[in-house]
């Protein structure tokens, strides 16, 4: 084996998961990002964590609000899971731009991705920074699923996404 770069590692280690995160703003509208940094944690109770950059604006709504839904989409939706990427909830209304439909969810104040193939409302129960991102674990309340739905990964360094 050579040494490589960490880029080059997550690129080798594809397909990575991929989710969308919805939280709520304060005009009670829904903020979407594109997670591929995320995880499992605990099965009692049911836990799930998510790493998220210092320099977007999810992770500040997080904080404020206390709570997020994560909601692992399905393949209708690769386009419009990928935009929700490539722009912050600062300058756009991703849902209403991209046309992302949602769902009220049952135990948390922020949206489900409607049509996924798995989604988790979560509460906020701790954070730890980790260099440039920090990462939240989150209790998860409800969840939801149908495995109908074929899940998308992302490839090519988070520049892709697709089903395996
Ligand atoms: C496939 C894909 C996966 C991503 N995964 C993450 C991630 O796990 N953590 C992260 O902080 N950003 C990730 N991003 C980048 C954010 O989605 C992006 O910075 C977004 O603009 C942040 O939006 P916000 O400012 O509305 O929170 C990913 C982007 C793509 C395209």
């Amino acid at each position: 084996m050579n040494s490589i770069p960490i880029g080059q590692a997550q690129r080798l280690t594809a397909p990575a998961p991929f989710a969308l995160l919805s939280v709520r703003k304060e005009d009670g509208s829904d903020n979407l990002m594109a997670v591929s940094w995320w995880t499992y944690l605990s099965n009692h109770p049911p836990m799930l964590g998510v790493c998220l950059s210092k320099k977007g604006l999810s992770g500040s709504l997080i904080e404020r609000s206390g709570f997020f839904t994560l909601s692992v989409v399905g393949e209708a939706l690769a386009d419009a899971a990928l935009a929700c990427g490539r722009c912050s909830g600062r300058e756009h209304d991703k849902a209403a731009e991209f046309g992302v439909p949602l769902e009220s969810a049952s135990a948390v104040p922020a949206s489900l991705v409607s049509g996924s193939r798995a989604a988790f409302e979560c509460r906020l129960v701790g954070q730890t920074e980790a260099g440039d991102h920090v990462f939240y674990l989150a209790e998860i309340l409800a969840c939801r699923g149908d495995a109908a739905v074929k899940q998308l990964f992302a490839w090519d360094g988070y520049s892709r996404l697709g089903t395996v």
